[in-house]
């Protein structure tokens, strides 16, 4: 196949690709050089801004197939005994930016797309069940506490931790987040979860609360605190790497969709906050039910059209699936459209990787970008007499819930059991094991050696005092020894206590 010829961006041929237009070979360049004036202004104008948080990421498209019938529980298309749905799955990191190393320590986005025959369906979710705090409105301040301060540049130990001590709500994703999970080996080796209750309603209108669990295929694997420092400087790349790999080798990852199911009226009596995204609900209350299985089974073919313009938004949402009365969910309601336009523009949803596969009758219009061709015998604007599109006046309170009550800024109302210690100390004492807590331990001092002074140390130690006291102390004496260490005292009186806690300090 014979080289095409370069061509402008309208299509002309140009005369050179290496030489700008000049008055003699060594003359100035000539403003009349309009390709290289095209040429330069695209470049400056090629990167659109990064995520605001999980600017790192990589993703692929894949297929979702039910393998059960659910339902009695949704009439959302996609969850329909026999049905497959094209799919697009997104991962990340949340606190870096686009350049950083896939291997920091962090929680993993694992944001899906669903092109069901009903518009698009959007699960934003994480690859932990809980997240760090349950009201929107801190939502600012804790990313402000994780990322790059802005009057020095750096990332900060000590002010994670401040924020961290200071918001109590936070210990049940923080000590996910320093166990074996938080740093995952691949995107391919780590559940995905959709964290917050959701709402589904089936086709006789009965309403259920719901909590998605991707159980990877794949198993799970990780990296411990030392590999994976040592995998950022080898290859900060490694898991974007490693899924496109995968899926090139035709080693196609997947994952079991389960899900709890709370009926509706269980909400108002169970013994803590069921809508309260910094716990979940044992397993043993509500187990998980089989739905269907994700597979990803085909790269992007152009990262930044598929992948880095992919938008995802816990608003886009289908028949048969809706929201819940969760402060922070109703928060993400109106943070990811709004990100978007900004970041992408106002017609992001236009683009072919946003667009449903279905017809879109709605009534926006214009704006910068549009290439949408709206149909030229539909009036512009509702109500009409011109048989343009109308609402489905029987969705009008499909999905809904019951709210009442005075204006206030408040917490929850306290459940029996709304602690934000007990489900923590839960997965320390009796999901990990010996060599897991160990890690923990080790992970937590490394992190807190690493920057965090006083009175914010104090802080955390009584932190993980309440999350666990064994642990707690074991932390406090392994930070302490290593400080007593570095000041040129002899181990002795500091001595961490237990064997293995004095090997993590000469690790
Ligand atoms: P279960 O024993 O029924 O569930 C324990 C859960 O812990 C499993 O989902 C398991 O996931 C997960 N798990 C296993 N190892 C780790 C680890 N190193 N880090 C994080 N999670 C891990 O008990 P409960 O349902 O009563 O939950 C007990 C505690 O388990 C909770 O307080 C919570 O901290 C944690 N957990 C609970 C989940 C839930 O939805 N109930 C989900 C994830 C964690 P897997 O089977 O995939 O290995
Ligand atoms: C990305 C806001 C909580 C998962 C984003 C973005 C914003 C945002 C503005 C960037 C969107 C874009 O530019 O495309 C918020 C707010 C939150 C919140 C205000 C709390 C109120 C959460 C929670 C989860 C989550 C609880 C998981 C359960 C994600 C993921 C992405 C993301 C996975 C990346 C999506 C992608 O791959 O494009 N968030 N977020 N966020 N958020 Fe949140």
């Amino acid at each position: 196949m014979s080289e095409p010829f370069t061509t402008n961006d309208f299509g002309a041929p140009v005369g050179s690709d290496q030489h700008s237009l000049t008055v003699g070979p060594n003359g100035p360049i000539l403003l009349q050089d309009h390709y290289l004036i095209e040429k330069l202004a695209h470049f400056n104008r090629e990167r659109v801004p990064e995520r605001v948080v999980h600017a790192k990421g990589g993703g692929a498209f894949g297929t979702f197939k039910t393998t059960a019938d659910v339902s009695r529980y949704t009439k959302a298309s996609l969850f329909q005994p026999n049905a497959e749905t094209e799919t697009l799955l997104r991962f990340s990191t949340v606190a870096g930016e686009q350049g950083s190393p896939d291997t920091w320590r962090d929680p993993r986005g694992f944001a899906l797309k669903f092109y069901t025959d009903e518009g698009n369906y959007d699960l934003v979710g994480n690859n932990t069940p809980v997240f760090f705090i349950r009201d929107t409105i801190q939502f600012p301040d804790f990313i402000h506490s994780q990322k790059r301060q802005s009057h020095t540049g750096l990332r900060d130990n000590n002010i994670q931790w401040d924020f961290w001590t200071q918001v109590p709500a936070s210990a049940h994703q923080v000590t996910w987040l320093m166990g074996d999970r938080g740093i995952p080996k691949t995107w391919r080796h780590q559940n995905g979860y959709g964290s917050h209750t959701y709402q589904w309603i089936n086709a006789e209108g009965e309403r259920f609360w719901v909590k998605y669990h991707f159980k990877s295929n794949q198993g799970h694997e990780f990296f411990s605190q030392e590999d994976a420092d040592a995998m950022a400087g080898i290859d900060g790349d490694y898991h974007r790497r490693d899924l496109q790999e995968a899926i090139n080798r035709e080693e196609f990852p997947s994952w079991t969709l389960k899900v709890q199911v709370m009926p509706y009226e269980d909400a108002k009596a169970y013994r803590f906050n069921p809508f309260d995204v910094t716990k979940v609900w044992p397993h043993s209350d509500y187990p998980l039910i089989e739905v269907g299985q994700l597979e990803l089974n085909r790269n992007p073919v152009d990262y930044f059209t598929e992948i880095e313009q992919a938008a995802f938004a816990p608003s886009t949402l289908v028949p048969g699936i809706g929201l819940s009365p969760d402060k922070m969910l109703m928060g993400r309601v109106f943070a990811y459209a709004d990100a978007q336009r900004y970041r992408i523009g106002a017609n992001y949803a236009q683009l072919p990787v946003n667009a449903p596969k279905t017809p879109v009758s709605s009534y926006s219009r214009d704006g910068q970008m549009s290439f949408r061709d709206y149909p030229k015998d539909r009036p512009e604007f509702a109500p009409n007499s011109y048989g343009g599109p109308h609402a489905d006046v029987s969705r009008v309170t499909e999905n809904n819930f019951e709210a009442d009550g005075d204006l206030v800024r408040s917490a929850y109302n306290l459940h029996a059991e709304d602690d934000d210690f007990t489900q923590p100390g839960t997965l320390v004492r009796e999901v990990l094991n010996d060599e897991e807590r160990n890690r923990l331990v080790g992970n937590v001092s490394g992190h807190l050696l690493g920057g965090v002074s006083e009175p914010i140390l104090l802080k955390a130690f009584q932190y993980w005092k309440s999350v666990d006291t064994e642990i707690g102390n074991r932390i406090e004496n392994v930070v302490r020894a290593a400080q007593a260490q570095n000041e040129g005292d002899t181990v002795g009186n500091s001595s961490p206590g237990t064997e293995t806690d004095e090997a993590l300090l000469r690790a």
